[in-house]
């Protein structure tokens, strides 16, 4: 007998995710598809890391490619695809210098490490509330939500938040002992809630006047998926940090820390580092995701098709309003908050064979990849309403 995968997970994992319980066989541009045939819509997109899909012949073709080059190369040496990918990465940034790591987290805990190095270990690094900036000490010490972080305590000192768009909250808590503000021009996690531009006036007001660091965590938000290149572009500020990881490797390991400024120079060798940061393989992957989305105009698209899937959202807002609280966001990175908790919703909507994601209880979260079409969009509108008839 086929050895069922879902009941050995529960023996050799440990106890850290609820996995839904589909055996997928691959995937195909927008959708998965499962061992027995079916087809799924991917409308989260491995939590906004498969930007351009599944099985996109360029991004294969490249790490084909690379696979027959080196896989790895100690970062004791430079390579030229680290090199094309770091040079186009920092010119869409705007930003000056490069830290490659493997994940988004990684991107944090280098900024908190630059961050302490040179602004002080004693000045206070905030974060807002409905945070999620990752889980490792560093991270979690900056990612508000109790239920991740109350098991670990102490965290890091010298940490603290900062209520959310709350522009009292802000300046009476902002002052010369600030080192850092770690922030997400859209928060995805928390629940896709969008930064004011009148918060983030004053914010640049206060970091002009006691000169701290701003780091945009972009690791969600970034790489075009907000239907710019960054979500911070959508304001006329300049972050002294930039933090990338998921959209960016294409569905590989990738993330990077951006600096410009003083930050430039936060680290000499031995002082920060990685084995696997900046994988060959994954870089050659990131290259394909950066010269889709910003030389052949996909961050254009999902802005398009963005305020496409946003307007007919609003739409059916207007015909179940006592369902359909709020809809927020940019682009392909849409929250639509629910009067109720959307487990159940995601459940049905997946027996209509569209995979969704809710968070922060009641909001469904939409990260579909940057590759999904007008009639992609138009399929998973009808399965939402659908789902709205009989919830
Ligand atoms: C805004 C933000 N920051 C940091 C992280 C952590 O990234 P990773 O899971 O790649 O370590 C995430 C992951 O969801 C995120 O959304």
């Amino acid at each position: 007998m086929k050895p069922d995968i879902f009941n050995e997970e529960k023996i050799y994992f440990l106890n850290t995710y609820n996995r839904i319980p589909i055996d997928f066989s691959h995937g195909e541009g927008v959708h998965l598809v499962a061992k027995d045939g079916t087809r799924y819509l991917d409308f989260f997109s491995g939590l906004a890391v498969n930007s351009l899909g599944y099985n996109h012949p360029k991004i294969n073709e490249a790490i084909s490619r690379q696979i027959h080059r080196f896989l790895h190369l100690s970062n004791f040496f430079i390579s030229d695809v680290q090199i094309e990918f770091a040079k186009k990465l920092l010119q869409v940034a705007g930003m000056s210098k490069i830290f490659l790591s493997n994940s988004g987290t990684e991107a944090v805990e280098g900024a908190i490490k630059a961050v302490r190095k040179l602004n002080g270990p004693d000045k206070t690094i905030f974060s807002f509330t409905n945070s999620f900036h990752g889980r490792t000490d560093g991270a979690l010490s900056l990612t508000a939500k109790a239920k991740y972080k109350n098991d670990f305590k102490p965290l890091l000192p010298n940490t603290a938040t900062i209520n959310f768009n709350d522009i009292e909250d802000l300046r009476a808590k902002i002052n010369k002992n600030t080192a850092a503000i770690f922030i997400e021009f859209i928060q995805g996690e928390g629940g896709i809630n969008e930064v004011s531009p009148e918060f983030i006036d004053v914010l640049f007001a206060l970091k002009n006047k006691y000169d701290f660091a701003v780091i945009a965590d972009c690791i969600q938000t970034g790489i075009g998926r907000t239907g710019k290149p960054f979500a911070f572009n959508y304001y006329d500020v300049k972050p002294d940090i930039v933090l990338v990881a998921k959209s960016v490797g294409g569905g590989l390991p990738l993330g990077a820390m951006m600096t410009t400024g003083k930050f430039d120079e936060a680290f000499l060798p031995g002082s920060h580092g990685s084995t696997f940061g900046g994988n060959p393989v994954s870089c050659a992957a990131g290259l394909v995701v950066l010269k889709e989305v910003f030389e052949n105009s996909l961050v254009d698209e999902v802005a398009e098709k963005g305020n496409y899937l946003k307007n007919e959202l609003n739409e059916l807002q207007k015909l179940f309003p006592g369902k359909i609280l709020d809809i927020r966001g940019k682009g392909f990175m849409i929250g639509v908050e629910m009067s109720k908790q959307c487990t159940s919703l995601v459940e049905e909507m997946r027996k209509r064979k569209v995979l969704t994601n809710c968070t922060n209880q009641n909001i469904l979260r939409l990260l579909p990849p940057f590759i999904t079409s007008k009639e992609e969009i138009d399929y998973f509108l009808y399965s939402f309403h659908e789902t709205l008839k009989i919830l």
